[in-house]
């Protein structure tokens, strides 16, 4: 039996602020349980809802040094879903409003959760034989095991994976105050290290020191290794291409499912949803105020409204799109600009656009169940999960050529009847408009042709299986 634990700063159904938590709360269920133990450790936020809380059973409490103090560690734990979770608590750092509240003070909080999560393992009687990482906040974690830890006799040996879901955010800050919060001495800021331009960096570490690497797409593991997508780590990258692989991320094929799906009004599934589906599309329209209109053209963003997903295109042609037969659904919150963008949009065309400018599991779902088709012109984008979530829900993407929308969209092809959305390659307004045009197209006037494109998309398998056997195969081959 291996045991693996997952360290992560959210997880569904506990915390989510995207993709991240859907990965770490779907994925540690695929793997065979008379072969893996996988446990899981994340903040005990208040922000976590009572119906979870109230579940949760108390363990222990200790004392650990950080930051020149000593600070209160207290573990709950609960089991969800087949799986243990951990809940590291300490009021001071998780009793925000939102799990990040932005540099310098994420940066105690998660050297804070990287420490507890290795100094809790003996307490909680587990020693993994690996220790699976996701992003910055818990970069600290590679560098802790093997320079600290590792020094007694219940940590040696115990492997550890960095996985890199958005190298954008790394954590990084002076070295002064890196080093004065961490602990770690002047020998650890070096180019070579944690070392970033002169200032301290959490990911860095956790490349540099993990055993392996992994990102979330096989095209996302190749783009990081130049400079337009490496963040200023591409040569790192490039350095332990060796150790770095690419593996598609998938969805939970239950939670995510229009022939069960509590959020929606109508259920359908890949053979009734050319009567089906529509119907969910009125019932919003009318939920929304939207033009009732069984034939329009729906199309639906549910999104981190930041520049990543290639929002300022989409202002950019906002006024010419809506020119045209099409609905457009937003769901999203972020950056003000944008949220100001659909809102304002969402005045002058109000027949026509609807913004909701929050976040709503319900009401995501209702989208990616609703609307014909689902646009992600991304800048980049690491994997991806809304575009697998609209191709289970027959909504067809539009999608820009990177990262995991490269490797999960399919574009079609009229002449050789392929394809399972569209797709442009140059992060260009009118290249994006372009292909919206081509798809509002098929849409309209070759009806049998779109409903193919959705047979396509609704029979192809992006649950977790063949992307969790991935992660045994590296799993096995670091325990060995
Ligand atoms: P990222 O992790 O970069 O935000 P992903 O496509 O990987 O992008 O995952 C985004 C996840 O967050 C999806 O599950 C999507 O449905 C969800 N999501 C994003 N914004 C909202 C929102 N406002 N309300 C509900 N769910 C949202
Ligand atoms: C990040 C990426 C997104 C990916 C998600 C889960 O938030 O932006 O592309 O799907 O992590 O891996």
């Amino acid at each position: 039996m291996k045991k693996i634990l997952f360290v992560a700063s959210e997880a569904v159904p506990f915390i989510k602020t995207g993709g991240l938590a859907d990965v770490v709360g779907s994925l540690p269920k695929c793997f065979p349980k008379e072969y893996y133990d996988v446990r899981v450790i994340i903040p005990k936020y208040s922000m976590i809802k009572e119906q979870y809380t109230h579940q949760m059973r108390y363990v222990a409490n200790f004392y650990m040094d950080l930051n020149w103090r000593q600070q209160y560690v207290g573990i709950f734990e609960m089991e969800y879903d087949g799986i243990k979770f951990y809940f590291i608590d300490n009021e001071e750092h998780f009793s925000g409003s939102q799990p990040y509240a932005g540099m310098p003070g994420d940066l105690e909080k998660f050297a804070f959760f990287s420490k507890a999560a290795l100094s809790i393992l003996p307490v909680i009687d587990f020693r993994p034989d690996i220790i699976h990482c996701h992003d910055w906040q818990t970069g600290l974690i590679p560098v802790y095991l093997k320079e600290r830890f590792q020094g007694s006799e219940f940590y040696r040996g115990i492997k550890s994976i960095m996985t890199i879901h958005n190298l954008k955010f790394q954590g990084v800050w002076d070295v002064k105050t890196i080093k004065a919060i961490t602990g770690l001495p002047d020998s650890f800021f070096t180019p070579d290290k944690l070392e970033y331009k002169k200032d301290g960096d959490y990911l860095k570490g956790g490349l540099v020191y993990a055993d392996a690497i992994t990102t979330v797409s096989k095209t996302y593991a190749e783009e990081i290794k130049t400079p337009f997508y490496g963040e200023g780590l591409d040569g790192l990258m490039f350095a332990r291409a060796q150790s770095l692989r690419g593996i598609v991320n998938g969805i939970d094929y239950d939670e995510y499912n229009p022939e069960t799906d509590v959020h929606i009004s109508h259920k359908y599934n890949a053979k009734n949803f050319r009567k089906e589906k529509i119907k969910n599309k009125v019932a919003l329209q009318e939920e929304l105020g939207l033009e009732v209109n069984p034939k329009a053209l729906m199309i639906g963003i549910v999104s981190r409204l930041t520049d990543q997903k290639g929002l300022d295109l989409i202002a950019y042609m906002m006024d010419e799109l809506c020119q045209d037969a099409i609905q457009l659904v937003v769901l999203g919150t972020g950056d003000p600009k944008y949220e100001n963008m659909f809102r304002h949009f969402a005045w002058k065309y109000g027949s026509k656009v609807s913004a909701n400018i929050y976040y709503s599991e319900a009401m995501s779902h209702k989208i990616y169940a609703s609307a014909d088709a689902f646009l992600m012109p991304s800048l980049f984008e690491p994997c991806g999960l809304s575009q697998l979530m609209s191709l289970r829900y027959g909504t067809v993407p539009i999608v820009r050529e990177t990262g995991g929308l490269k490797d999960t969209v399919e574009a079609y092809n009229e002449y050789e009847g392929t394809g399972t959305g569209f797709s442009f390659l140059n992060y260009n307004a009118h290249e994006m408009l372009g292909t919206i045009r081509y798809a509002e197209r098929i849409y309209y006037d070759k009806k049998r042709e779109w409903n193919k494109i959705i047979d396509r998309g609704m029979a192809q398998d992006f649950s977790w299986y063949s992307s969790a056997v991935q992660y045994q195969e590296l799993y096995d081959w670091l325990a060995q």
